[in-house]
């Protein structure tokens, strides 16, 4: 590479791209972390960067023809003489496996999303040009059972990569107040339509003081609130191993299942269960103002969380649990293990134990065989639960999943597209009500960010009419909250702590209100 595609500082400069879920988020800012400690500035310039990296998802075909136009522009541009290093992370690579390398000779590397850690290797040697075999390419996991992936992962990546955040707190952007915390890697649920069981290999539990002493370091380089993520939170378990005395007390281990005296002894077991992690958290972390956890399953979800949520302030009332669909018949042939009565229970429960706890969740429509008569089910779930909102999808066949090799992909586009389109219609009308019950109530809001409005033209702020400034956030409820302020100074001063909010006014997906202090002192 030529020395005028450096910067002064002779550093090379990525452009990094994620799509995907809250994981893939995590896991492109660990990298870019990771990658800042070894001299290698980030910027958002695709056309101009030395590296182009794609933190990729696999979930839907659509997620992967993106990042492919992308990977096909950039071998255009390589033809024509660009110098550019390409690399492709994530979940599509550990998808599709190293016949990406021939498919798509633009390609530098790729990199599973379970060994990221490798990325500093191979990435080096893509710099300095050297010419690599394809397995020297490649980082995946795909080629190892899903045991032994989930015993490597749990030995060493996933601490190693999980905590280099919170050991080089330096590297910690100051302005990020909201923090993502991995407490469970992959998935053992294998729904019959999803390929993360075969991306994100089988599940894996972080052990709770690793992930207590990482909130903790989170909180004190300036994180106000915490997302813990998992694909399926509410199963996390964390089995302790304990060394017991002939009276049945603990003897301290010197190694796994030894102690100093070489006694034989009986070993025993102690759980943390994710009621006791999420309760330890706010108790040991208490600095930690927001904590909040996706993705929850529907099953397996005890009053014991629920109860936890109830009595500690700091956690958010707030649930995401996809339902999938309404219709049992479909629930069967999705392997989500639960019917409509199991859900609606666990929603009744929530409600009972949380009576302020707001519910979002998922439907995938248009799943193999599936009727008009489903459908109205999945509807009347929707009215039911009266959801805060869902995200909808239209089923997309996915290699290497049941379904694909099970079922015909046979309900017409016509009517995916209609069902969806009314699941988001009736959706948005009950998010409505669900906003209006807020109004002339007052409500904690983190704030986030300028709202969206605020920031038009490349960046230039523009003031209301007003001359106010309009900031947005989102309640414990994760309901989004907009409020206006008399001053950019104002603004800036309140980014990033929570305040109250009197809700005026709503719309779908929206409250509008007035800061309570401001009103104070009018
Ligand atoms: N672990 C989470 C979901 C992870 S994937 C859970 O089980 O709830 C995020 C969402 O993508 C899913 O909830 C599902 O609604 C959607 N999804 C997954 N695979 C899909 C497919 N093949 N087609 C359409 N939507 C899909
Ligand atoms: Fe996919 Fe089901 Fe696991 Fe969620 S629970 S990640 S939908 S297999
Ligand atoms: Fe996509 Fe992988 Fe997440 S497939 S949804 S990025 S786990």
């Amino acid at each position: 590479m030529e020395d005028s595609t450096l910067n002064s500082n002779n550093a090379r400069t990525i452009y990094l791209e994620t799509f995907g879920c809250q994981m893939n988020e995590l896991d492109s800012e660990l990298v870019q972390d990771q990658l800042l400690a070894l001299g290698y500035m980030f910027h958002g310039d695709r056309a101009s960067a030395d590296v182009v990296l794609f933190n990729t998802c696999s979930v839907r075909e659509q997620a992967e023809n993106k990042v492919l136009s992308r990977i096909g522009e950039l071998g255009v541009e390589k033809k024509d003489g660009r110098e550019v290093v390409v690399g492709m992370l994530g979940c599509l690579p550990e998808r599709e496996g190293k016949k990406l390398l021939s498919a798509y000779p633009q390609l530098d590397f790729i990199c599973g999303p379970s060994e990221l850690d490798h990325l500093p290797t191979m990435l080096h040697n893509a710099v300095a040009g050297e010419r690599l075999s394809a397995s020297d390419r490649s980082a995946l996991q795909g080629n190892r059972s899903r045991r032994s992936a989930a015993l490597s992962a749990a030995d060493d990546n996933l601490e190693l990569l999980d905590l280099a955040r919170a050991f080089n707190p330096d590297h910690r952007r100051s302005s990020d107040k909201s923090a993502y915390v991995r407490i469970t890697r992959g998935c053992n649920k294998f729904c019959t339509y999803c390929v993360v069981p075969n991306t994100r290999g089988a599940e894996v539990h972080r052990p709770p003081d690793a992930i207590i002493e990482e909130c903790r370091q989170l909180v004190q380089t300036g994180a106000v609130e915490i997302t813990l993520l998992g694909q399926t939170v509410n199963h996390y378990r964390y089995t302790h191993d304990l060394a017991l005395n002939s009276e049945g007390k603990e003897v301290p281990q010197i190694g796994p299942g030894l102690t100093a005296f070489r006694k034989p002894l009986d070993v025993s077991h102690r759980i943390t269960t994710f009621a006791n992690l999420l309760q330890r958290i706010h108790d040991e972390v208490p600095n930690v103002q927001r904590l909040r956890f996706v993705t929850s399953y529907p099953k397996d979800f005890g009053n014991d969380i629920l109860e936890v949520m109830r009595d500690c302030p700091r956690i958010c009332n707030y649930l995401h649990v996809p339902a999938q669909s309404g219709s049992n018949r479909i629930l069967k042939l999705m392997n989500r293990g639960y019917t409509i009565e199991e859900y609606l229970e666990f929603i009744e429960r929530a409600r009972k134990i949380i009576p302020e706890v707001e519910i979002a969740g998922d439907i995938i429509v248009g799943f193999p065989t599936e009727t008009e008569e489903d459908y109205e089910a999945t509807c009347e779930l929707i009215r039911k639960v009266r959801f805060k909102n869902n995200f909808v999808f239209h089923y997309s066949p996915r290699p290497g999943t049941v379904a694909i090799d099970r079922f015909e992909d046979d309900v017409p586009r016509e009517d995916k597209r209609r069902w969806l389109n009314s699941i988001l219609a009736l959706g948005s009308e009950i998010s409505g009500e669900v906003h209006k019950q807020y109004e002339g109530t007052t409500v904690d809001v983190f704030v986030e960010r300028l709202s969206p409005k605020m920031i038009k033209n490349n960046g230039v702020k523009l003031m209301w009419e007003s001359g106010k400034v309009q900031l947005s956030g989102r309640t414990g409820g994760d309901l989004i909250c907009v409020f206006d302020v008399d001053s950019e100074e104002i603004a800036n001063d309140l980014i990033g702590t929570v305040v109250e909010v009197e809700v005026t006014n709503s719309a779908p997906l929206l409250l509008l209100g007035a800061l309570v202090h401001n009103l104070v002192e009018r």
